[in-house]
């Protein structure tokens, strides 16, 4: 039986994500800082594994890699999905919560990443997949040190990709753009390009999605949906000015 530690769990794709692979006979460790939520899903789910866990200590992050492999035999799939968003005009988030994006969303990954890569050198079957996002195609206005985190993300995952990749782990990331969760839902402020851009994917299309890359080949990056799969392919293909108007239109206030 094989075994993903999810960050993030307790909530949106994080939870889509522990309810399929759980569906699919995986066994399964659930950490979040929300602890009541955390509670709740573990239940659902035959009380399996679970840790409240805030990824940025790095300590706690050790300890739960550990105490998860220890619990069940080992660990094939870790699945950095913790993450937070500010929306908003740059100037009007505080220096604390940009750091906050950049703390949760980086050194958090990063500190899961590290405490989990002995126990994925067990395994013979072993990946790290990222909560990336389409962010990171193209810095977004009102998202730009959520855009700049996603960014750090995806340059992790190539890096490891290939550094890893020599050691037997598939490292790749998810790329979706806006996914109804309260991340999108609850947020006090909506930027224009949301609406444009639409919401047009629910936790589930992206659990599917994470399902496929750690059960199937998959490539580095995979961006989901059909219209971020075109903007990505015209990126490639169009000089990164028609990126940069295209991002300045669908932004407009
Ligand atoms: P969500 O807000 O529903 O879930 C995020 C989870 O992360 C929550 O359960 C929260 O308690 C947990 N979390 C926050 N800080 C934490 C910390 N310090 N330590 C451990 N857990 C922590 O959000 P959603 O939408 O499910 O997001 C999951 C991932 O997907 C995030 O990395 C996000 O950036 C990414 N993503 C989301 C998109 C969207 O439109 N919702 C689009 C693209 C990527």
């Amino acid at each position: 039986m094989k075994r993903i530690l999810i960050t993030g769990a307790a909530s949106g794709i994080g939870l889509a994500t522990a309810r399929l692979f759980h569906r699919n006979g995986w066994t399964l460790g659930l950490t979040d800082i929300n602890h009541d939520a955390l509670v709740e899903l573990a239940s659902e789910l035959d009380q399996c594994w679970h840790r409240q866990l805030d990824v940025t200590d790095d300590i706690a992050c050790r300890h739960a890699c550990q105490e998860f492999a220890a619990d069940s035999g080992g660990l094939d799939v870790l699945f950095n999905c913790a993450g937070i968003l500010q929306m908003g005009h740059f100037e009007d988030i505080s220096a604390e919560q940009h750091k906050r994006i950049i703390d949760i969303n980086v050194t958090g990954l990063i500190n899961m990443t590290l405490a989990a890569h002995p126990l994925l050198q067990d395994s013979n079957s072993a990946a790290v997949i990222n909560m990336s996002s389409a962010s990171a195609l193209y810095g977004t206005p009102h998202f730009a040190s959520y855009s700049a985190s996603k960014f750090a993300v995806r340059a992790l995952t190539e890096a490891l990709d290939i550094e890893w990749g020599r050691q037997g782990i598939r490292v790749l990331d998810i790329m979706p753009p806006f996914v109804s969760t309260p991340m999108l839902t609850e947020a006090s402020f909506r930027s224009p390009v949301v609406d444009r851009m639409g919401v047009n994917l629910d936790a589930d299309d992206i659990a599917r999605t994470v399902f496929q890359a750690a059960t199937e080949t998959a490539p580095v990056h995979n961006p989901v949906g059909g219209v971020f799969k075109l903007m990505t392919l015209s990126n490639k293909l169009l000089p990164s000015r028609a990126t940069r108007l295209l991002m300045q239109f669908m932004s407009r206030e």
